[in-house]
C-alpha cells in the first residue's frame, strides 16, 4: 500500500471561498451600501452564485453596516433564498397521494440510489439536486417527476434511470 498523499481539500475550499467572496465584492461595488438594498443584493448574489454562502452573508452585513443576524434573518425568512448550493439540474419527485399509490416511493428510491444522495440533497459535483414536492397538480399523469421545467408523467424506476443516463450523455 502506498504512502497516502496529503489532501488538498482544505486548500481547494479556501480558494473557492476566496473566489466566491471576490464575486460578491464585485456585486457590492454596484450598490451604495444602504440598508434598503439588502434584498436586491441578496437576489443578485443568489442569481450569480445560485445560493447565498454563509461567508457572503457576513460580507454583505459588513458592507451595509447591519447586524449579521439581520442579514441571516432575511435570507432564511424568504423561501426564494437558498443557503446551500443547488445542482445544475433539479429533479422533483411528487410525493402526493395520487403519485404515492402509483409508485412514487420506488421512483424516489431509484433516484436516491443512482445519484447516491437523499431527497433534499445535492450531488457533490453539483450536477443534481433531488427534492420532493407535495403535488404538482398533474395527478392524472401520476406518478410525476419534474426535471428542471420538464414534466414527466407515468414515470417508472426504469424511465427515471433513462432520464439520468440521457443527461449524462450530454
Ligand atoms: S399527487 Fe402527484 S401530481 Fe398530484
Amino acid at each position: 500500500m502506498g504512502i497516502s498523499q496529503p489532501t488538498r481539500a482544505p486548500e481547494i475550499i479556501r480558494e473557492q471561498k476566496e473566489i466566491l467572496l471576490s464575486q460578491i465584492n464585485e456585486i457590492l461595488e454596484s450598490y451604495k451600501g444602504e440598508k434598503a438594498e439588502l434584498i436586491p443584493i441578496l437576489q443578485k448574489v443568489q442569481q450569480k452564485l445560485g445560493y447565498l454562502p454563509e461567508a457572503g452573508l457576513k460580507q454583505i452585513a459588513r458592507y451595509l453596516n447591519v447586524p449579521e443576524s439581520t442579514v441571516f434573518g432575511v435570507a432564511t425568512f424568504y423561501a426564494q433564498f437558498k443557503l446551500v448550493p443547488t445542482g445544475r439540474n433539479t429533479i422533483r419527485v411528487c410525493r402526493g397521494t395520487g403519485c404515492y399509490v402509483r409508485g412514487a416511493p420506488q421512483i424516489l428510491e431509484t433516484l436516491e440510489r443512482e445519484l447516491g444522495i437523499k431527497a433534499g440533497e445535492t450531488t457533490p459535483d453539483l450536477e443534481y439536486t433531488l427534492e420532493t414536492v407535495a403535488c404538482f397538480g398533474s395527478c392524472a399523469l401520476a406518478p410525476v417527476v419534474v426535471v428542471n421545467d420538464r414534466v414527466y408523467g407515468r414515470m417508472t424506476p426504469d424511465k427515471a434511470k433513462k432520464i439520468l443516463a440521457r443527461k449524462e450523455e450530454k
